[in-house]
């Protein structure tokens, strides 16, 4: 018997096949029993006709429970009546493994039931395809640098600097030393571009974020590209350029997987270039304009970034924020500002890239580490990029889980990410 699965049903039309799949529902009526199948691969219903099979068959599809693992051999017959166009006519049916009491049954369940049963929640039909769109994502991240010339530089896990801050350091023994999970890949990508030009990473982060909102995991990943020789104007361009590609590569491939989360696909294809740009100057003015009073050199949090993307039907990039509310890597442009740039999703996903040029000269870089109150022993390596042939350059930093969120439609992290982790979650 021919083993196949789901997804590759249409190339056996009226042929014997043996399908292994999980039961995730069922209808009977009398000599019927309809079960509905899932191999992971697609899902498809297998009738199973009480004059088709043997007695001890028909008994066993009608005792059969949900997430039971089976076995169904039959004849692949076409049909309108669902989605895959194909259904299975059952001669026999095996029980693999017989599951009791499933927890997740197809009523509604609250947040916290299905976090805590997130092992099994990611077999659900929506959650299936924000792993998909994941995939999907990450895929397109790889293509759009592999294919623009990036080479791909893997940063360390365990780091003795602080990147973007001391307050969100997650801190561990390392021998006799103190390390630090990694908060950003960005000051060894910027060793990395020195020496092969366009660089980047891909991998987790980890943030010890202490407030609980729907745009902070305190493991997420992020993807940093970092371009020698590059300014803070060419760096919105590559931004732009890399999400719109992004974007629409999950428009073309993922159109099932949107439309089972019912996401609405016109506002994603129209994620074109140009994005909008605003300088951090007139971003306070819309707020302002809005009755949001956030004062003039103040840092943007979630509801600001809300009430901005609410002018544009694009990502916006606000650029050029005052020095004193970034980094301390950030190059200074005129009137002590950084140059910098914060891409905001639109529709209220909040800031998806941070970025900008990086501080060149040695003396003013020592400057602010000082001024932030960081070590200059610590940061010596990385000073010694600016001894040496020390260029321009810039890069960002993309967050996976806040583009999941956007692309997906979802209004919580925690849902981006297989197992997320959160301030009050470690388990499963
Ligand atoms: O703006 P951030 O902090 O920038 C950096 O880390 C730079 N070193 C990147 C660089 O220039 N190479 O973080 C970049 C992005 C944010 O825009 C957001 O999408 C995501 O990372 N991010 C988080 N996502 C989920 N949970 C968190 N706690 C996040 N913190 C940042
Ligand atoms: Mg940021």
């Amino acid at each position: 018997m021919k083993k196949i699965w789901i997804n590759d049903i249409k190339n056996y039309e009226n042929q014997q096949v043996t399908l292994q799949a999980w039961l995730y529902n069922k209808r009977s009526s009398g000599k019927l029993h309809f079960l509905q199948l899932r191999d992971g691969t697609a899902e498809i219903q297998a009738i199973v006709f009480k004059g088709n099979v043997s007695p001890e068959v028909f008994e066993l599809a009608d005792k059969i429970t949900q997430e039971s693992s089976i076995e169904v051999t039959g004849t692949v017959k076409k049909t309108d009546r669902s989605k895959i166009g194909f259904e299975i006519d059952a001669a026999d049916v095996k029980l693999i493994c017989c599951s009791e009491d499933y927890p997740i049954t197809p009523k509604e369940h609250g947040p916290h039931f299905l976090m805590e049963h997130r092992h099994l929640w990611l077999r659900s039909l929506k959650q299936k395809s924000i792993l998909r769109i994941r995939h999907r994502i990450i895929k397109s991240i790889r293509d759009f640098f592999d294919n623009n010339g990036f080479t791909l530089v893997d940063a360390p896990i365990f780091t003795p600097n602080a990147c973007e801050g001391s307050t969100t350091l997650f801190e561990t023994d390392y021998f006799d030393q103190k390390a630090y999970l990694s908060q950003s890949g960005q000051l060894y990508m910027e060793a990395a571009c020195a020496a092969i030009g366009k660089a980047y990473c891909f991998g987790p982060a980890f943030r010890a974020e202490k407030s609980k909102t729907r745009r902070h995991l305190t493991e997420f990943w992020m993807v940093e590209p970092e371009v020698a020789f590059m300014d803070i104007f060419e760096d919105m361009d590559l931004a732009e350029e890399f999400v719109e590609y992004i974007v629409q590569q999950v428009v073309q491939n993922c159109r099932n997987e949107l439309e089972i989360l019912e996401r609405d696909i016109s506002k994603l294809e129209n994620i074109k270039r140009p994005f909008p740009r605003i300088s951090y100057d007139e971003a306070i003015e819309i707020l302002h304009k809005k009755g949001n009073n956030t004062p003039w050199g103040e840092d943007f949090g979630g509801d600001e970034e809300t009430l901005i993307s609410e002018e544009f039907d694009k990502p916006v990039m606000i650029h050029h924020y005052p020095m004193n509310v970034k980094a301390f890597y950030f190059k200074q442009a005129e009137g002590n500002k950084a140059a910098c740039v914060d891409m905001i999703a639109p529709e209220g996903y909040g800031e998806i890239i941070g970025g900008g040029q990086r501080e060149e000269d040695i003396n003013k870089l020592k400057a602010k580490i000082n001024e932030q109150g960081l070590s200059e022993q610590t940061f010596d390596w990385y000073l010694d990029l600016r001894k040496y042939g020390s260029v321009p350059h810039a890069g960002f930093g993309l967050g996976i889980e806040r583009t999941v969120a956007w692309l997906c439609g979802l209004s919580h992290v925690r849902e981006t990410i297989p197992f997320p982790r959160l301030m009050d979650r470690l388990k499963p």
